[in-house]
C-alpha cells in the first residue's frame, strides 16, 4: 500500500500561531490529525490593530508548546512525520521569523524535507482540505492583507487577474469597525451588528465600479464611511445602518467585479463547463459574502466552494497541506530561505499599490 504522507505545518504570519499535523490519504483528501491555532486578539484588542513587536513576541512566547501541542494531539513523533512546512511569507518579517526558524530546525535536526511556503497560497488551496479540488479554478482571495481574483492553474501555478490598488476587503472591514468603535477584530464585528442595521440607510460609493476590470478599490468607501459616521454622533441604531449599509455595498462590489472575473477565467479557458470559484482568507468566514457569491455562482455555472470556517482565517492546517502538496510537485527549499515581508502568487503581476503609483492605462 502507497505510505501516506504527513506533514507538519507551522504558520506565524500575523497574529496567529498555529502548528498542525496533516496526512495525505490515499484518496487524495485529507486527514486532520491535529489543528492547534492560538489566537493573540485579546493582546492587540486595546491598540485596534496588530502591533508587529507585540506578535513577534508571542509567537516566541507560543511556538514551541504550540508546536509540541499539535505533534502529541496527533500522536506522532516528528521520526514519523514525512516533511516540515512552515509559511515564509508574505507578511511581518518579525513574525514570519519566528515560525520560519524553528520549522527550518525542526527540520535540520530530524533530516527532514523542509518547504517554504508562501501564505497566499495556502489559503489558496485551503478548501482542499475538505474538498476535491479540480484544476483550474477560479479563486478569490480575500483577507486581513489581500484582495486578489486569481486563476489556479496547478499548484505553483497563478495567474492574477485583479487584486486590491489600495486596501485589502478584511482592512476595509477592521478600518470600518474601528470608525464605529465596534470592536475588534472588525470583520466578524461589523457581520455582527450589520444584522442589527437597515442595509438600504445609508448610500455609499462603489469605487471604479465600472471600470478596471476586476481590479477593486475599498479606500475611497472608507472616506465616505468615515464622512457619514461624523454625521451620526453616537446614534447606535444609525451606527448598525452604517454597518449593515457598509456590507450590502460590499457585496455589491464584489458581485460586479466577480462576474467580471468569472467572464476573464472563462475566455483564458474558453469552455463553458462548470468551474469551481473557490473564494478563500478571512473574510470568506462572512455569512453575507458568502451567501451572495454563492447565488452569484449558480446563475453564473460555477460551483461555489467555501473552506469551512475553521480554515478560513489563519490556521497551519493550510500550510501543511501546501507543503505535501509542493513536496509532491518536488519544490522543496533549502534551509537557507529568508522570509519575505511581499511575495505575490503570480510573480508577473503588475504592484498596484503604494504611494505614488499611478494605474496604468491598461489597468484602468
Ligand atoms: O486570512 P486572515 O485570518 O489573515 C490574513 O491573512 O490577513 O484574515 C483576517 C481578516 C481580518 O481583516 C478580519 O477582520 C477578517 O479577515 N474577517 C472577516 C470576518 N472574519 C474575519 N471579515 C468579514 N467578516 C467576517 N466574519
Ligand atoms: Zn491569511
Amino acid at each position: 500500500m502507497k505510505k501516506k504522507l504527513t506533514f507538519l505545518g507551522i504558520e506565524t504570519s500575523c497574529d496567529e500561531t498555529a502548528a498542525a499535523v496533516i496526512q495525505e490519504n490515499n484518496n487524495g483528501s485529507a486527514k486532520i490529525l491535529s489543528n492547534i491555532v492560538s489566537s493573540q486578539i485579546d493582546r492587540h484588542r486595546e491598540f485596534g490593530g496588530v502591533v508587529p513587536e507585540l506578535a513577534a513576541r508571542a509567537h516566541v512566547e507560543n511556538i514551541e508548546f504550540i508546536i509540541n501541542k499539535a505533534l502529541k494531539e496527533s500522536q506522532l513523533s516528528i521520526n514519523e512525520i514525512d516533511g516540515v512546512a512552515a509559511t515564509a511569507g508574505p507578511g511581518l518579517i518579525v513574525c514570519l521569523t519566528v515560525g520560519l526558524n524553528i520549522g527550518k530546525s525542526i527540520a535540520a535536526f530530524s533530516k527532514k524535507p523542509f518547504v517554504a511556503i508562501n501564505h497566499l497560497e495556502g489559503h489558496a488551496l485551503s478548501p482542499g482540505l475538505k474538498n476535491k479540488l479540480e484544476f483550474p479554478y477560479l479563486l478569490l482571495l480575500i483577507s486581513g492583507g489581500h484582495s486578489q481574483y486569481l486563476v489556479v492553474k496547478e499548484v505553483n501555478q497563478y495567474e492574477q487577474l485583479g487584486t486590491t490598488i489600495d486596501d485589502a476587503l478584511g482592512e476595509a472591514f477592521d478600518k470600518t469597525s474601528k470608525i464605529l468603535n465596534l470592536g475588534y477584530p472588525g470583520g466578524p464585528n461589523i457581520e455582527k451588528y450589520a444584522k442589527l442595521g437597515n442595509a438600504k440607510k445609508f448610500k455609499l460609493p462603489l469605487p471604479i465600479i465600472n471600470r478596471a476590470g476586476c481590479n477593486l478599490s475599498f479606500a475611497g468607501l472608507k472616506t465616505a464611511l468615515l464622512r457619514e459616521s461624523k454625521k451620526i454622533s453616537n446614534n447606535i441604531q444609525l451606527k448598525y445602518d452604517l454597518a449593515a449599509s457598509f456590507q450590502y455595498t460590499i457585496n455589491k462590489i464584489l458581485e460586479k467585479k466577480t462576474i467580471e472575473a468569472m467572464k476573464q477565467f472563462r475566455n483564458k479557458n474558453n469552455s463553458n463547463k462548470k468551474f469551481n470559484f473557490i473564494v478563500a482568507g478571512g473574510v470568506a468566514a462572512n455569512q453575507s459574502i458568502r451567501n451572495n457569491l454563492s447565488n452569484l455562482s449558480k446563475k453564473e455555472n460555477f460551483e461555489p466552494i467555501f473552506p469551512s470556517i475553521e480554515f478560513c482565517g489563519d490556521n497551519a492546517a493550510m500550510i501543511a497541506w501546501a507543503g505535501i502538496k509542493r513536496y509532491k510537485k518536488k519544490l522543496t527549499n533549502n534551509l537557507d530561505f529568508v522570509a519575505k515581508s511581499r511575495w505575490q502568487l503570480d510573480n508577473k503581476a503588475p504592484y498596484l499599490k503604494g504611494p505614488g503609483l499611478k494605474l496604468s492605462k491598461n489597468i484602468i
